[in-house]
C-alpha cells in the first residue's frame, strides 16, 4: 500500500527556509515511496476566514484544499515562527479547512511538524501553538519533531542540510509518518 501524504510550508515566500526543510522532507517521503502532494499556501490565496463569507458559502478553493487534505493519511508541516505563534496564512488555510462539512479533513491523519528559523529560537514555541491547533482538530500527531535555528547558515548551496544528524531527524520523522498512516485505519480514506 501507498501512503499518501500532504506537504505544507507556513511561509508565503518563495526563498522560504521552510519550503527548502520541506523539501528535505519530500525527498525522504519518496525515497519511503510516499504518494506526496505538495500544497503551495502562496497559490492557493486564500482569503481570510470571514464568517459572512462562510455564511454565503466555502469558497471552492478551500473545498479544493479540503479535499486533498482529506485524500491524504498523513500531513507534515514545516512552518515558522511569527511571534511566537504560527503564520497567519498558515492559520487561515488550518481555519478554513475546519469549517469544511460534514467532515473537516484533518480528523484522524497522522501529522508530522518541523520548523527552520533565521535565528536561534528553533521554532519550538510556533511548534507548539502549531500542536495545540492540530491537536484539537483530531490530528494524530507524532511525538518527535525537527527544529533548524540560524537557517541562512543550515544549508548548503544545494539545498542540502549540513549538518546530518538533522538529516537523519528527517528520515526517521517521514518514516515514522509513512508507517504510522499506513497503520492506521482512521486515516485511510479516501481513493
Ligand atoms: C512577522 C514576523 C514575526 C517573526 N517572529 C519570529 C519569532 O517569534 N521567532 C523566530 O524565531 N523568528 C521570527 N521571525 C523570523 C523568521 O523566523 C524568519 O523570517 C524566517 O526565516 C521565516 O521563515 P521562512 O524563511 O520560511 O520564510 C519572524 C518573522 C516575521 C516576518
Amino acid at each position: 500500500m501507498t501512503a499518501r501524504i500532504v506537504a505544507l510550508a507556513g511561509s508565503l515566500r518563495l526563498g522560504s527556509y521552510n519550503r527548502k526543510l520541506l523539501k528535505l522532507a519530500v525527498q525522504e517521503l519518496e525515497k519511503l515511496k510516499a504518494e506526496v502532494d505538495v500544497v503551495d499556501l502562496k497559490t492557493a490565496n486564500l482569503v481570510v476566514y470571514d464568517g459572512d463569507i462562510e455564511g454565503v458559502g466555502i469558497p471552492p478553493e478551500v473545498t479544493a484544499l479540503a479535499e486533498r487534505v482529506s485524500r491524504a493519511q498523513g500531513i507534515v508541516i514545516s512552518t515558522p515562527e511569527y511571534n511566537h505563534s504560527i503564520p497567519g496564512g498558515l492559520k487561515n488555510f488550518i481555519d478554513w479547512l475546519s469549517r469544511v462539512r460534514p467532515q473537516q479533513p484533518f480528523q484522524d491523519k497522522v501529522g508530522a511538524i518541523m520548523g527552520a528559523t533565521a535565528g536561534v529560537g528553533l521554532t519550538l514555541r510556533g511548534q507548539l501553538v502549531l500542536r495545540q491547533s492540530l491537536t484539537a482538530l483530531g490530528v494524530l500527531l507524532l511525538p518527535g519533531n525537527v527544529a533548524v535555528a540560524r537557517a541562512a547558515d543550515a544549508f548548503d548551496e544545494t539545498g542540502a542540510l549540513k549538518d546530518s544528524r538533522t538529516q537523519e531527524l528527517i528520515a526517521k520523522l517521514m518514516s515514522q509518518l509513512v508507517h504510522v498512516s499506513l497503520a492506521n485505519p482512521l486515516a485511510t480514506k479516501g481513493t
